[in-house]
């Protein structure tokens, strides 16, 4: 800013020049104030609370702030919440361990659950097994110590479980290259050539003999990565020496639902951004940056194109392995969805939603028993399943709390 020089401004020039100043800022102040409704009214089509109360009184019932005449915006901290029925939830047996941003794999009845943060400074290094017959926690298998603990990419086929990089450590540490195999028969755990790039909870999947990894976030959590790669495995070994490069996905991030089903690989849901280590912290303390929740859909056919298909009834993000394939159909449970845009709070998300992979359609088909996150999902004899991940802190408040181990399953009937 330039330095006041007293000779050159007139009394009268200084006061006419305050007065444009206050003007311009007042008429800034609204245009920002309407522009922000109009956006959330635009983005929130579903069922929202928006009172931009402008006539409050000094006989404002709360009392201390009588005085203060404000305009307030009261938005509901439930209004992300979306319309949908009830289902009957029933609690099976809690994992032996709370777990948030760990990573499962069905086989069959055997439902293997990976790593995870058991708070945010200390992290597991287990599978716990969970066997869908006798509703029983039946085994734990350790990791390689070199693993990483949270934000795996994870994929089978049957019996083999592809582990793909991830973030190593607690805190906001950052992600690693290596990739492991467990044979789930011999129960060991074998090495695959490294990822061209450590990414954090990358998109990962099996597709026609080839182990694809896409988006996530780069080395430091929070830049997205777009680089898609892909290697040729067979019975668990690498039929390559070296990563493919492919068609990149056509927006990055991370926590991401990647599934493949009827011979198509779709990429459904996450995020631009996460929390980063803070600056020079020596234990990587988590530190809060901008993130954008999306509800993109990607398709990938035999023409290796990405294709974007209709998006999720809302933004949707940290359902990796929130999905289950049930009646041509993906059915995906809970999530995390944009920030609320008044108090910044992260919100959870409690509805299940299915994609009709037929019409290619959403829809909401149930609520869960509360707002969840990264929860891991599977799916037997008629019965949705869901453990772990951070729930909500109650009814009427969607914010994270909890990091949970809980089980519960609900039979579906889906249409
Ligand atoms: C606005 O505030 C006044 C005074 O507190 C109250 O009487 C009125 O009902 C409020 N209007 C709305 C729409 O909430
Ligand atoms: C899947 O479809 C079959 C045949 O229509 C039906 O019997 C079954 O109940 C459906 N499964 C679910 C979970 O709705």
């Amino acid at each position: 800013m330039a330095r006041f020089h007293q000779k050159h401004f007139s009394a009268t020039k200084l006061v006419a020049l305050f007065c444009f100043a206050s003007v311009l800022s007042l008429a800034l102040l609204a245009v920002t104030f309407f522009a922000s409704i109009a956006s959330d009214w635009i983005v929130h089509k579903s069922p929202l609370l928006l009172i931009p109360n402008l006539t409050s009184s000094t006989t404002n019932s709360i009392g201390r702030d009588a005085k203060k005449i404000v305009p307030e915006r009261f938005l509901s901290a439930t209004f992300a919440d979306l319309d949908a029925p009830d289902l009957n939830w029933e609690e099976m047996p809690a994992a032996p361990v709370p777990r948030l941003d760990g990573s499962s794999i069905q086989i069959n009845n055997l439902f293997y659950v990976f790593a995870g943060y058991g708070s945010l400074d200390y992290v597991h290094s287990h599978v716990d097994i969970y066997d869908f017959r006798t509703n029983t926690w039946v085994e734990r298998l350790d990791m390689p110590k070199d693993m990483a603990h949270s934000h795996l990419g994870v994929a089978t086929d049957g019996r083999y479980i592809y582990v793909v990089s991830g973030q190593y450590g607690p805190q906001c540490r950052g992600p690693i290259a290596s990739v492991f195999v467990l044979d789930t028969e011999t129960k060991k755990w074998s090495n695959l050539p490294s990822l061209p790039s450590p990414r954090y909870a990358p998109a990962t999947q099996l597709w026609r003999g080839r182990l694809h990894v896409m988006g996530g976030s780069k080395e430091n959590r929070h830049t997205p990565g777009l680089d898609h790669w892909s290697l040729a495995v067979k019975d668990g070994r690498a039929l390559e020496k070296q990563w493919r490069t492919e068609t990149p996905i056509p927006r990055g991030g991370p926590h991401r639902a990647c599934i493949v089903v009827n011979d198509r690989l779709f990429v459904i849901g996450g995020q631009e951004g996460d929390f980063m280590a803070k600056p020079g912290s020596p234990i990587f303390k988590c530190s809060r940056r901008h993130e954008v929740v999306y509800d993109d859909v990607y398709m990938l056919d035999e023409e290796m194109k990405w294709k974007v298909l209709p998006p999720m009834p809302k933004p949707n993000s940290h359902i990796e392995c929130a999905w289950v394939i049930v009646n041509n159909s993906i059915v995906i449970t809970g999530g995390t969805t944009e920030k609320h845009p008044v108090t910044k709070r992260m919100i959870l998300v409690g509805e299940v939603f299915q994609f009709h992979l037929d019409s290619m359609t959403w829809s909401v088909i149930g609520k869960l028993p509360y707002r969840v996150k990264t929860t891991l999902a599977g799916f037997w004899d008629g019965w949705l399943y869901f453990t772990s991940g951070q729930r909500d802190r109650g009814p009427d408040n969607p914010q994270p709390r909890k990091v949970i181990g809980d089980m519960w399953r609900t039979k579906l009937s889906l249409h």
